[in-house]
């Protein structure tokens, strides 16, 4: 707990305001895959009907690293998958329904390479065999607190342009897509100094860095958490129930927040 403090205060002196350049940018913002009638949040109707415009194929493809080929990905996900089923990967916490959690094909980055196997850790929050935050499903279907306030925070800080559960806009990334890719150091790292123009090289694709900003911050690895089970397919869209409340994390949230 207290080296990722650490880390996270490093990353935070490199970390550049990008948030009064994306005011500025004043792009319309419509989130994808959205049903008829959800559409508060979102502007303009006509950008619904090309959801890809703001995304260069060039960059689509850039995404995702050439070293990790398509047919392998797969093929490396059912394997994790199957191991940590067979209690290879680390032993499972009490409560944890594997075949709920299982991965679909192409999983999040950390899920690939360390499984998603969860492993009780401090203020009950789980952790893979890797010590990356992860999720716990029960038999039920139901997530583990931190899930549960990843959703809630995801929705009010990111969702305004990373659209409803994760599945991206007109303006900015599907995170669900691109966790496949991203460790959450990487994750981390971007949200923390932002990004600027991978997606539209030309121009006005800015992600606000959050370095500064506690919100986030305080909340970093529960909207992690949330963003790897939508990434692994576990967790559908909407507000996920969660098991129990965890007044525990609750407060160190509120005392991270200065509460
Ligand atoms: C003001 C709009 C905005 C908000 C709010 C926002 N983002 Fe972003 N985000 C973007 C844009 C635009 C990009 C693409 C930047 C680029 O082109 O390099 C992006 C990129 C990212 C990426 C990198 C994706 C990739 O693989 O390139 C991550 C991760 C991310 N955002 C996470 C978040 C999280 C988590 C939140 C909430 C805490 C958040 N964003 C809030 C606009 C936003």
């Amino acid at each position: 707990m207290t080296t990722k403090l650490i880390a996270l205060a490093g990353m935070l002196v490199l970390s550049v305001s990008g948030l009064a350049l994306a005011e500025t940018a004043g792009t319309t913002i419509v989130p994808q895959g959205q049903s008829a009638g959800e559409g508060a949040a979102a502007s303009g109707g006509d950008a619904a009907a090309k959801p890809e415009a703001a995304k260069p194929e060039a960059a689509a493809a850039e995404s995702k690293p050439a070293a990790e080929g398509a047919a392998a990905t797969g093929a490396a996900a059912e394997g994790g998958a199957a191991a940590d089923a067979g209690g290879e990967g680390g032993k499972a916490a009490d409560g944890a329904d594997m075949a709920k959690m299982k991965p679909d094909a192409h999983p999040s980055k950390d899920t690939e390479t360390e499984g998603n196997t969860p492993q009780l850790s401090d203020l009950g929050e789980y952790k893979d065999p890797a010590g990356n935050p992860t999720y716990l499903i029960d038999s039920a279907g139901k997530v583990d607190w931190y899930t549960w306030r990843g959703y809630k925070k995801y929705m009010a800080n990111c969702m305004q342009c990373h659209g409803p559960d994760g599945l991206g806009s007109s303006f900015a990334p599907n995170l669900t897509d691109q966790l496949t890719a991203l460790s959450y150091y990487d994750f981390a790292g971007i949200v923390v100094s932002g990004q600027q123009n991978k997606w539209n090289p030309s121009g006005n694709s800015v992600m606000p860095a959050w370095g500064d900003d506690p919100n986030v911050m305080c909340s970093m690895d529960a909207i992690y958490t949330y963003l790897r089970a939508r990434a692994d397919g576990v967790v559908g869209r909407g507000e996920p129930k969660r098991i129990a409340n965890n007044k525990e994390a609750q407060d160190a949230e509120y005392k991270c927040l200065g509460f």
